[in-house]
């Protein structure tokens, strides 16, 4: 494996991103966000895995050049995963 799965990272994205009064759209909107934001600047103080996982594989390496469209349908799918 390169990488943690997805659906483990989408666990973990909507474990992080926790809305006070548990409105899912509300969430899903910061989710999608944050996810559009990583794909090009993967911050490695907000990894979407465990610590034992960011020593195992590092912090990815920046995906550039998708378009917001691009990035809106990975944001979508990864959102779906869990
Ligand atoms: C918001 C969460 C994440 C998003 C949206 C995301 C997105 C992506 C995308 C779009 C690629 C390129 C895939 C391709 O070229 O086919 C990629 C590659 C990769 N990502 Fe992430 N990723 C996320 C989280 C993570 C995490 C948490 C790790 C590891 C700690 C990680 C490790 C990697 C690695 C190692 C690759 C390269 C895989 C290869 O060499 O084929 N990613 N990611």
């Amino acid at each position: 494996m390169k990488a943690p799965t997805m659906r483990m990272v989408s666990m973990r994205l909507k474990m992080m991103i926790h809305i006070h009064n548990e409105d899912e759209d509300i969430q899903r909107k910061v989710v999608k966000a944050f996810i559009k934001e990583y794909i090009d600047d993967p911050n490695e103080d907000y990894v979407p895995c465990p610590p034992e996982m960011v020593e195992k594989f590092g912090v990815m390496t920046p995906v550039k050049g998708l378009t917001n469209a691009q990035k809106e349908a990975v944001a979508e799918w990864l959102w779906e995963q869990f």
